[in-house]
């Protein structure tokens, strides 16, 4: 594809700002806002427009990305935004919301005349700045094309579902799994450090076997090379994440106790500090202090 598209980026966090350096580099005309100014200036250095305010980011654009904290964010946000977008102009939402945000905030794009799709993202910090990330994408069928070209710059694979709504429940799914291994591999390191096992004795043990498992090496070498700032994926984002999941098995008559107890371990490690680091801080969650 080699349209080029005016792209309005609301929210230059981790992911965020990462995607949009992605899109300037696909040769997308990119203008980026994002609530702490700080965090999208940087962004004027690799070719975007940085915007003082949401209207002027999103003013006509052909298609406008957010990829904020939460649903109440991008509510709040793209209220500011519908006055100033033209009608028929794209919404990539790639925040991680819950199933009611997603129906919502598709309701919202329809009174307002956007063409929704419903794309949230799997890959962390790395993949997100190597533009390898997979894009799990829902929209209308005969919008495909036009919205193409972003994910393309953005991703290395779309999976692509029928109805908005799909892609979220789908990336609910996914990150109860990423949630549950990431604290798996947290209190496996604490009990083995607690009973005086080394931890290279247990990564030995199963290492290259069925139990083995890349990411658990990934997230416990984090822990011990107190690797764990800056954030690929932060604790507190990681808690509303673990919420949404627990809610969505509410909703659905599952019971989800590890989403609920994961939950708990993140707010007790940004109870202990460790809010803003990454989500293998949820180690610190086994200890008092
Ligand atoms: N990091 C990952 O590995 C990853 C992977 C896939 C999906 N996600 C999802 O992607 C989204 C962004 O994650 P991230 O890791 O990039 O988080 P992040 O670095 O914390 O960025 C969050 C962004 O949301 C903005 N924000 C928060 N509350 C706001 C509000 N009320 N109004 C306006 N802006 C607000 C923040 O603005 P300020 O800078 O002003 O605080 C920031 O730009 C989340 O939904 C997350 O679940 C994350």
């Amino acid at each position: 594809m080699s349209e080029k598209l005016a792209v309005a980026v609301l929210g230059t966090g981790i992911m965020g700002a990462a995607m949009a350096r992605n899109l300037i580099k696909a040769g997308h005309a990119v203008r980026v806002w994002n609530r702490s100014g700080d965090k999208a200036a940087p962004l004027a250095g690799d070719g975007a427009t940085v915007a003082g305010s949401v209207a002027e980011a999103v003013r006509d654009a052909d298609v406008v990305v957010t990829m904020l904290y939460d649903g109440d964010a991008v509510r709040e946000v793209m209220t500011e935004a519908y006055p100033a977008l033209r009608t028929g102009a794209l919404w990539v939402q790639s925040t991680t919301v819950s199933l009611e945000d997603v129906d919502r905030l598709a309701a919202d794009a329809g009174h307002h005349g956007l063409v929704f799709f419903d794309a949230p993202v799997l890959g962390t910090r790395q993949p997100a700045e190597a533009g390898q990330l997979t894009v799990l994408a829902a929209g209308p069928a005969g919008q495909r094309d036009a919205v193409t070209p972003v994910f393309e710059a953005v991703g290395s694979r779309t999976v692509w579902l029928e109805r908005p709504g799909e892609a979220t429940r789908l990336k609910l799914v996914a990150n109860s799994w990423v949630l549950a291994l990431t604290h798996a591999g947290a209190e496996t390191l604490s009990l083995a450090e607690a009973l005086g096992v080394e931890p290279d004795k247990f990564l030995e043990l199963i290492e290259g076997g069925p139990l083995d498992n890349g990411y658990l090496r990934v997230k416990v070498g984090l822990v011990r090379g107190d690797n764990l700032s800056p954030a690929s994926f932060a604790v507190n984002t990681a808690e509303k994440d673990a919420r949404l999941i627990a809610e969505a098995g509410r909703q659905h008559g599952v019971r989800l106790d590890l989403a609920e107890a994961g939950a708990e371990r993140f707010r007790r490690a940004t109870e202990q500090g460790h809010g803003d680091k990454d989500m293998a801080a949820s180690y610190y969650a086994s200890f008092d202090k």
